[in-house]
């Protein structure tokens, strides 16, 4: 039985290293059940390699992810992706010359078959209902025989996201989906992150915008150099000097 404290991923010990750069350096923590977990730390922290780890995209070198007590450190990514785990990516990685319903058709079914295994199946009403319900709900829909590749740079982003959601994950990675956006863009991107908060199990969303990321998230995990250097409360961790000097003043310098 699952203790109802049991995390959703418990990660331990993680360690990543590209020949001589160690990337993640014995990282720990946990996803609770339910949460919104700001990921956060400056330029080169290893935050996204953290994601690029857990979801399957690189190896580790060392350490251990659990998924509900079960270990799924070396699980290939479509193996993960059906049993949840989605992501999105820093880079946006969309199908530009695909319409922007077929982005998300694609996706789907990659979650149900091996990656581009029949893509396209004939008879699949239910994914076409449920792509261009996920559309809607990233207020796109209009634009669903549009090209990805002629959206704007918001919409590719709140695109990318219909598609990690696409299958019905229950651990999304956001890996700053509001980067580049203005402020407008911004709003129309949180209000999308808490409209699906409750189909999913949790969240981590990786975003450098300190209001942004303290106005969503439950709680924050800081990184710096590979390591977790902190986590709290928002409002605790942007308190804490080893946080303002890691983080706030790289950002203030770099920005
Ligand atoms: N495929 C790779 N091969 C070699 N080194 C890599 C690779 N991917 C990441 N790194 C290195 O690992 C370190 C952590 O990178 P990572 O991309 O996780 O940083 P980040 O915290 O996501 O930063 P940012 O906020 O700029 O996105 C960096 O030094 C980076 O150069
Ligand atoms: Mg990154």
């Amino acid at each position: 039985m699952i203790a109802k404290s049991e995390p959703l991923l418990a990660i331990r010990d993680l360690n990543k290293q590209f020949r001589g750069l160690t990337a993640l350096d014995g990282v720990s923590f946990d996803i609770a059940q339910g949460e919104l977990l700001g990921l956060i730390g400056p330029n080169g922290a290893g935050k996204s390699v953290l994601v690029n780890v857990v979801s399957g995209i690189y190896g580790a070198t060392a350490g251990t992810v659990s998924f509900l007590g079960s270990d799924i450190t070396r699980l290939p990514s479509y193996q993960l992706a059906r049993l949840g785990i989605a992501r999105t990516f820093q880079n946006i990685r969309l199908f530009g010359r695909m319409t922007v319903l077929e982005n998300v058709l694609v996706a789907d079914k990659r979650y149900l078959t091996r990656p581009f295994r029949s893509l396209f199946a004939k008879g699949a009403h239910d994914d076409l209902a449920a792509a261009e319900d996920l559309l809607e709900r990233v207020d796109l829909i209009e634009k669903r025989d549009a090209l990805a590749g002629t959206l704007a740079y918001g919409e590719a982003r709140r695109l990318e996201i219909a598609r990690a959601l696409a299958g019905g994950p229950r651990l999304l990675f956001l890996d700053e989906p509001a980067a580049g956006m203005n402020e407008r863009e911004m709003q129309e991107l949180a209000a999308v992150i808490r409209s699906f908060r409750p189909a999913l199990d949790a969240i981590v969303l990786i975003e450098h915008d300190v209001a942004l990321i303290s106005e969503l998230s439950d709680r924050l995990v800081v990184m710096d150099s590979g390591k977790v250097i902190a986590t709290g409360k928002p409002v605790d961790v942007f308190a804490d000097p080893r946080v303002v000097e890691a983080y706030l003043g790289v950002e203030e310098c770099d920005d």
